[in-house]
């Protein structure tokens, strides 16, 4: 008979011997040693070893034998201390064990479809297929218990400054933010579908607009997608908003929230957190979401280069191109071939043509393609990237839209491989003065952020104009470990600026009205300037855990094929079904 229990596994001490506890959990471990039975009992608080002896009823000797791994057993018993040479230091209950009076086997388990030991060996899709036994494992309870705190952690940070945590709808229109749409068919409105939010953006402004001052939702945003280790299709955002906000005042409210999480979950201080300019982090790093873990900063060689004919450089530059490249100190001596190689395809994927190397030799001279492209004269390319002998210089050529990505990802590459990044270490950054547009794959002009993104009240004329690639907007991104963490601005608060981006976009009057009539409507209604910020919750806590992927923190997860292995989504529906919501389909 099920009772209550007084202790949870990972709670009996030395201080307890002496008492009868009830503990209730799962049996992690079950050893049978000449009629002594040991059973390791695993509940989310820890473990602790129940004993089964000569000191045991009959009864309870008997039941013990039909223990097997994973039973769910409810032990009432007496807490004793282990014996000097019994004692286990890796257990935190390590000095004691649980004496039974009573054992009863609470329910049992069908042959399990892998061993749920910690290693985590199993093929992925067999762990999700069955999660509820993969999440058995401490290594993920305890990052599902580390989201918690961390979740907690930034309602309190919120709480504190007067944020009211508000729910926004799940059943809406479609909010832009770059991403394809998941639709769900309205059966009472024939021909006409719901968008799941891709994030709440346009409820939060009207929230604004409706004076609530400050808005928080920790909330579920729906993106389709492709997939990568840090991308869900559904994923969740701590979301806030900020009425008559300065940049400066969100990224000081995300810094307390960022900060709240760190100090929580790993009693770690975040310290300042410095802002460089999208401009900077690009030609400083490549990246417009830099590691600062590390060094090798990309350096501009253009200048020193000019007059050299060694063609892929000549090429790049005559074609409107840059030359960048880094230093790895030592890495002349230890860096082979095969290495190189594969730096040379790893840069390929970015679109550049391959990867001039050089390796600087003990008297000063430079070898390898480098070697050729300064001729007899590398001084001024080994001063510039602070190279000297034993160090190795990676370089390349092109279109500033490959070599930035191309440079900046393999030096993030190389750290990783060279060891140059200290485990358990975090480098924040803030990127802001973003343009407010990029190009399209067409050509078209898109948000970099949102539509709904301020810009610099002096660029405001070039809107519509040719220059408007010139314009800044007023976007801020917040950066950990190279890892974009969140991403927000100050938004357009008055109708006229608003339609004159969206015309901007190529969005005309007709589909501005069919669109976002409703927020333009709010807007022409006294908006208060305002802005926020979402931060990627489940990326931060993949940073608080050391977690690899994704999926590792969320409870849940899809496949990168977007499949939920345990439920079987997406699931067919039957023709019936579909008849109900007027749709037909094509396969
Ligand atoms: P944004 O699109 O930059 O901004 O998203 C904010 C943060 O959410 C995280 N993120 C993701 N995490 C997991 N899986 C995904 N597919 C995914 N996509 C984004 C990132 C990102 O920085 N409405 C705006 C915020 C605003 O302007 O206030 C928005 O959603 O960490």
């Amino acid at each position: 008979m099920l009772v209550e229990r007084t202790h949870t596994c990972g709670e009996p001490r030395i201080s307890h011997i002496g008492q009868e506890v009830v503990v209730q959990g799962w049996a992690a471990a079950v050893r049978d040693r000449g009629g002594v039975v040991f059973i390791v009992l695993r509940d989310r608080f820890g473990t602790v070893q129940v004993t089964v002896d000569e000191r045991c009823p009959d009864v309870v000797r008997e039941t013990s034998h039909r223990v097997h791994l994973e039973y769910v057993v409810q032990v009432k018993g007496q807490v004793v201390a282990r014996a000097p040479n019994a004692v286990n230091r890796d257990m935190d209950t390590g000095e004691i064990e649980v004496i039974p009076m009573a054992l009863e086997v609470l329910s049992g388990t069908r042959p399990l479809p892998f061993a749920l030991d910690d290693r985590g060996e199993a093929h992925e899709d067999t762990r999700l297929r069955y999660r509820y036994l993969d999440l058995r494992r401490p290594f993920l309870q305890d990052k599902l218990v580390k989201r918690h705190q961390a979740a907690q952690a930034a309602r309190r940070s919120l709480d504190a400054q007067d944020f009211v945590e508000i729910e926004t709808p799940c059943l809406t229109r479609a909010t832009p933010e770059g991403a394809r749409d998941y639709l769900v068919p309205s059966r009472v409105h024939p021909g006409h579908f719901y968008a799941l939010p891709q994030s709440p953006q346009i409820f939060k402004q009207i929230l604004m607009v409706a004076g609530m001052d400050r808005y928080f939702q920790i909330c579920r945003c729906f993106r389709d997608e492709d997939l990568r280790a840090d991308r869900q299709p559904e994923f969740t955002q701590i979301d806030l908003e900020v009425s008559f906000a300065t940049r400066e005042l969100v990224m000081r409210i995300t810094e307390g929230v960022v900060g709240a999480m760190w100090k929580e979950v790993l009693g770690y201080d975040i310290g300042e957190v410095p802002v460089l300019s999208y401009h900077e982090a690009l030609r400083r790093f490549g990246l417009d979401a830099p590691d600062l873990r590390f060094g090798m900063e990309l350096v501009e060689l253009a200048e020193m280069l000019g007059e050299t004919e060694f063609v892929p450089i000549r090429r790049a530059l005559d074609s409107g191109g840059i030359v960048k490249g880094f230093t790895v100190k030592g890495g002349a001596g230890d860096t082979s071939r095969k290495v190189l190689d594969q730096y040379t395809g790893f840069v390929r994927t970015y679109g550049l043509g391959g990867l001039l190397w050089g390796k600087v030799q003990l008297d000063g001279t430079l070898t390898g393609p480098m070697g050729k492209a300064v001729g007899g004269a590398p001084q001024a390319v080994l001063e510039a990237l602070d190279a000297g002998p034993g160090d190795l210089v990676l370089v390349a050529a092109g279109e500033a839209a490959h070599v930035n990505p191309g440079l900046g990802r393999l030096r993030v590459e190389v750290a990783g491989q060279r060891g140059l990044i200290e485990p358990g270490t975090f480098e924040f950054c803030w990127v802001v003065d973003f343009p407010l547009f990029e190009k399209d794959d067409e050509g078209g002009w898109t948000p970099m952020h949102h539509p709904f993104t301020n810009l610099y009240p002096e660029h405001l004329d070039l809107l519509g104009t040719e220059r408007v690639g010139e314009v800044l907007s007023l976007a801020y991104d917040i950066v950990c470990n190279g890892t974009e963490i969140g991403g927000g601005s100050i938004r357009i608060h008055r109708e006229d600026v608003q339609q004159k981006v969206f015309t901007a976009l190529g969005i005309g009057p007709e589909e501005q009205q069919e669109k976002f009539g409703f927020l333009l409507e709010a807007l022409a209604h006294g908006a208060p300037p305002h802005g926020g910020l979402a931060i990627g919750f489940d990326r931060c806590v993949m940073l608080l855990t050391g977690a690899d992927s994704l999926r590792d923190v969320i409870a849940f997860p899809k496949t990168t094929s977007g499949q939920d292995l345990m439920s079987g989504a997406p699931g067919e529906v039957t023709a019936a079904e579909l008849a109900d919501l007027h749709i037909a389909s094509t396969l």
